[in-house]
């Protein structure tokens, strides 16, 4: 390395050292994101008749006073992050939401606000903080790492967090549940589905009542549909999908793959294409990412491949489609098709013939 006089400040050594500080620093997008998010700016945005001045929304914000002239640096992040939108009232730099803060007022639906606060939170983050030493030791997860037990004990010990846990992952579903319901396509032809590890039920509701003569299944672990009741055509049966899994024309697996190791994922799989034998055109039906670093955007792969980190929490992956195509193979599926589904899911209709 030359004198520091040689050094040219453009130099690919100091965008490099850009990236890589714009990584260390990456955690504090997620902190800043989950602060807007507890002081309801997205509503307060939202609910102000105009585009809201920065002096404005800290006057309306629940802070303390001495905080006020802070309020311009998580917005400048926001905005940076594309949270946020700059326009002008008057002479002044005013702020609109986005479409991916809009994706955060209560009430509305869909609603992610929950997935702010369930999946930035301590015992989430704490596991990844200890990867290196999940590496290094023998434990199956990086929770057991960590906390010495797996990922559904630590919800299992924690109830206030299970709770915030579980309306995360209710209000993802109710994201990807609005686009079920336009997939005619997929529910075509079809007399029975169940749904597999389908938890309280609240995407084969809406299956239910989009599709009135689908026969519609959940079929969670007995403990999850306990005293679940059924209506018109839906019900709930209790068991484990590692033993047998109720018979039906399709069977629904969303979300639940990216759980669990390749010996599992196939052993589900098997137990699957097992219960669609009995009905001519059955199949099984997998909601889940596909990585496909080729054809998805910067952005889109991000995505996948962050959640296929996050699963080293409970073992399971992502997948791209070489490797969904050795699942299903392994599992005795004979074809399979995948159609992206919307955002950075795809369903895969695997058949048995
Ligand atoms: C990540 S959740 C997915 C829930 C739902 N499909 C969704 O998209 O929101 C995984 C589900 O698998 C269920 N599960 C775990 N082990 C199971 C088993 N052995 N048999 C049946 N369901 C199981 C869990 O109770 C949980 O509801």
């Amino acid at each position: 390395m030359g004198s520091l006089d040689e050094i040219n400040p453009a130099s690919e050594m100091f965008q490099a050292q850009a990236n890589l500080y714009k990584t260390i620093y990456g955690y504090l997008n997620g902190m800043v994101l989950k602060c807007a998010v507890e002081l309801s700016i997205p509503d307060i945005i939202h609910n102000h008749a105009q585009p809201i001045t920065i002096p404005k929304l800290a006057s309306i914000l629940q802070i303390h006073p001495t905080k006020t002239a802070y309020v311009d640096r998580m917005v400048h992040l926001l905005l940076h992050n594309g949270f946020l939108a700059k326009t002008k009232v008057g002479n002044e730099e005013a702020f609109t939401l986005t479409a991916s803060s809009k994706l955060l007022l209560k009430g509305n639906e869909p609603c992610l606000a929950p997935m702010v606060t369930g999946f930035i939170a301590t015992s989430m983050i704490e596991p990844f903080d200890m990867l290196d030493k999940w590496f290094k030791g023998e434990e199956k997860t990086v929770t057991e790492t960590v906390f010495g037990v797996g990922w559904w004990d630590v919800l299992e010990r924690d109830s206030g967090y299970m709770k915030a846990f579980n309306e995360a992952m209710a209000s993802d579903s109710r994201m990807v549940n609005m686009a079920l319901r336009k997939c005619e396509w997929a529910f075509e032809g079809l007399d029975s589905v169940v749904d597999v590890g389908g938890g309280t039920g609240t995407t084969a509701r809406v299956i239910a009542e989009a599709y009135p003569d689908l026969e519609c299944v959940v079929f969670d672990l007995p403990q999850v549909v306990q005293g679940l009741c059924g209506h018109k055509n839906l019900s709930f049966v209790g068991g484990s999908m590692f033993e047998s899994i109720p018979s039906a024309h399709a069977v629904l697996l969303k979300w639940v793959c990216h759980n669990w190791d390749d010996e599992s994922c196939i052993k589900i799989l098997e137990k699957s294409r097992e219960a669609i034998s009995g009905k001519k055109g059955g199949k099984v039906m997998i909601i889940d990412a596909v990585i496909n670093e080729e054809k998805d955007g910067h952005a889109m792969t991000e995505v996948k491949l962050l959640y296929d980190v996050l699963m080293l929490a409970v073992n399971g992956k992502e997948r791209n489609e070489k490797q969904w195509e050795t699942l299903l193979l392994a599992a005795g599926f004979k074809r399979h098709k995948i159609t992206p589904f919307f955002g950075f899911r795809s369903i895969i209709e695997a058949f048995p013939y």
